[in-house]
């Protein structure tokens, strides 16, 4: 008999959660703070707490399992605890040790098939988190061009680091192209080093650009946007960053923190046929072990190093050995093709099965990004950018994402976030998903909910 579906216990654990942890999490990305799901749902925890998760799916304290599309945010591309992941980190730990300050055979070994995959990498330095990799990243380009200002785009994200953290998702009411400060405590005077511009807009890039290149040491984009929904690059737009930077003497940074072996083996790159001069990788290069890299080309690299001139990077949990053994595992699982052949199969049927259902429906319904990480939205107008994805429709996607958890499948309460798939998805995941989403979309176009019209979401 199907269990009956509730929250109760995360609405336990949460409140208690708010007595030891700052708004009761250690990420404030893992809040489903807003009202599409606190006011969707019953009960109000704004936290779903995970009791363990294997292969394709995940269970919660409730005991509810789920068909898992989150994935962490991306990393998972081989499945949870995937058993040559978890076998390689088990005998570093157990019979190696987790930590040396010093060199290893092994960083050698992930180093060389990293650069083998990696289409712009000549060399690598490997660190632990996203957001080192473009605060590396940032600093690299600064040193080299001997220039302050980095462009970036509105709706990406690049880590928590305040020199990037700006206007990855401002508000509704906000001017396009200010940059938008997402935290207290990141200094108001660092502002002048940062332009804020629209994504895939060619003339105004091009003008910006023109009027700032003395003093743009960077342009950094992630080359599909991970975290506006998957929107894609216009054709020809990638090759268009690159050779304005090149004629420009700035320097082109791919973040692929989210679309690095997840979308190809070589990521964007390898996809779009695009290469910048640095690329930042992490999350499914370890398949949710901690280990990010920044790369590129060898006379830029060659900046990092020590002396006068030279760019620091230092970092105690840098290339950690259980990490590295971890992404050795899983680059030798991802550089055999029957991986992303599989991938790219059940995206593509998930993909067409949801597509036809939504037409049988009557839905406007759209999906944006590629095969691995893509995203739903119900409106059919085009978006190219973060402004035409802040305008587009969420109300019917949060009640939807809400039906789909109580039929026991799990997709992120914002539809910014990707729906992410792993070598583990299989034809069961298939069909339960594609029998879920009929049910969804059945139950949320009847049924009566209170959702805040989320031009009225404060930040
Ligand atoms: C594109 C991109 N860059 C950087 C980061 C930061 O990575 P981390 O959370 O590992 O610091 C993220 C995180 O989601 C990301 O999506």
């Amino acid at each position: 008999m199907k269990k009956h579906f509730s929250l109760n216990k995360s609405c336990k654990l949460y409140a208690k959660a708010l007595k030891y942890l700052p708004a009761g999490v250690n990420s404030n990305a893992r809040l489903w703070r807003n009202p599409r799901f606190c006011y969707v749902g019953p009960g109000a925890t704004a936290s779903i707490f995970i009791k363990r998760a294997y292969g394709s799916h995940i269970w919660d304290v409730d005991d509810n399992e789920y068909v898992d599309y989150r994935l962490g945010f991306g990393p998972v591309i081989l499945g949870h605890s995937y058993p040559a992941v978890e076998k390689a980190v088990i005998k570093q730990s157990q019979n190696n040790g987790t930590i040396y300050g010093m060199n290893s055979e092994l960083e050698l070994e992930v180093a060389e098939k990293f650069v083998r995959a990696v289409p712009c990498a000549e060399t690598a330095r490997f660190s632990s988190s996203g957001t080192e990799a473009t605060l590396h990243a940032i600093r690299l380009a600064r040193a080299y061009t001997n220039k302050k200002v980095i462009l970036k785009f509105e709706g990406h994200y690049h880590g928590w680091q305040d020199y990037l953290l700006f206007s990855a998702h401002p508000p509704y009411t906000w001017p396009e192209r200010k940059p938008y400060f997402h935290s207290a405590g990141v200094p108001k005077e660092i502002e002048k080093f940062i332009l804020v511009e629209r994504w895939n807009d060619f003339e105004s890039i091009e003008k910006t650009v023109r009027a700032h290149h003395k003093e743009i040491a960077a342009i950094i984009t992630e080359p599909i946007m991970g975290n506006s929904g998957g929107i894609t690059p216009l054709p020809g737009y990638l090759k268009f960053l690159r050779e304005l930077c090149d004629r420009y003497d700035i320097l082109l940074i791919f973040d692929e923190v989210k679309t690095g072996f997840r979308i190809a083996f070589g990521g964007a790159q390898e996809l779009y046929k695009v290469e910048p001069h640095i690329a930042t990788y992490a999350k499914a290069l370890g398949n949710g072990y901690v280990i990010s890299a920044v790369t590129g080309e060898r006379d830029i690299m060659n900046f990092f190093g020590v002396g006068p001139g030279k760019v620091t990077h230092s970092g105690t949990y840098n290339a950690n050995p259980v990490s590295l053994a971890a992404a050795n595992a899983t680059l030798d699982e991802l550089s055999n093709k029957i991986v992303y052949k599989h991938l790219q199969s059940y995206n593509k049927r998930l993909i067409d099965g949801i597509k036809k259902i939504g037409s049988e429906a009557g839905l406007p319904l759209q999906i944006l990004g590629v095969s691995g990480m893509f995203q739903i939205f119900y409106d059919r107008r085009p978006i190219h950018n973060y402004v035409d994805l802040r305008n587009s429709i969420k109300e019917f996607y949060v009640k939807v994402q809400y039906e789909l958890l109580r039929e026991g499948v799990m997709i992120d309460a914002d539809n910014q976030e990707c729906i992410y798939t792993s070598y583990s998805h299989n034809e069961k995941d298939l069909k339960k998903t594609l029998d879920a989403f009929k049910n969804a979309i059945e139950k949320a176009s009847k049924t009566e909910y209170h959702v805040t019209p989320f031009s009225q979401i404060a930040d």
